[in-house]
């Protein structure tokens, strides 16, 4: 029996297939915008470090040896859904060298400048010997605990990852989450 052939669409039936692909495709990328932003405002400084998120900060002879803490800026490349923009201050640290430690095995301790209470940035007052939110007055000892019970702070400073390397120091660059007692990374 001879096959019939297969009948193509009407006209109108082509226009409504083509009008529905557009539709298709226009929703597709409707969606896809919110969905690269909230990917920005989940994670909006993913940085590329290469190190398991390990970032060069400073020479170990910047920190000075007393004990004391000295901020440095954090850079590092930001990458955004829209953006790479290398060499740019995405935070601060404090970092500080513990007295006492062998110069052959020398360890570093760094900070978060952000206040834990409600992200103020922390100031080290030298002649208080602490850690001071000048935004509701908590104060953090040397060691990133709260130093006054009054303090609003819930948590002590958090304290971030840090090796030395050679004569080189690197952190685990972090943000966390403000006002609750738990460090919870953002
Ligand atoms: S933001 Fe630091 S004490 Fe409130």
């Amino acid at each position: 029996m001879a096959q019939l052939p297969h009948p193509s669409p009407s006209p109108d039936r082509r226009s409504f297939l083509a009008q529905a692909g557009a539709v298709a495709i226009g929703g597709a990328l409707a969606l896809a915008a919110p969905l690269a932003g909230l990917g920005v405002l989940l994670d909006p400084l993913r940085r590329k470090s290469g190190d398991g998120g390990a970032v060069h900060v400073a020479p170990l002879a910047a920190v000075p040896e007393d004990g004391l803490p000295r901020k440095f800026n954090i850079v590092a490349t930001r990458v955004d859904a829209w953006n790479h923009t290398p060499n740019t201050r995405i935070g601060a640290v404090y970092l500080q060298r513990p007295k006492g430690r062998p110069e052959s095995a020398p360890t570093v301790r760094a900070f978060s400048v952000v206040c834990p209470h409600a992200g103020g940035f922390v100031d080290f007052h030298t002649e208080k010997n602490c850690y001071l939110c000048p935004i509701h007055n908590s104060t953090f000892a040397l060691d990133g605990t709260v130093l006054d019970p009054k303090s609003p702070a819930p948590r002590g400073l958090d304290e971030l990852e840090a090796e030395v390397r050679g004569e080189e120091i690197w952190v685990v660059f972090k943000n966390f989450r403000p006002g609750v007692k738990e460090r919870i990374p953002v």
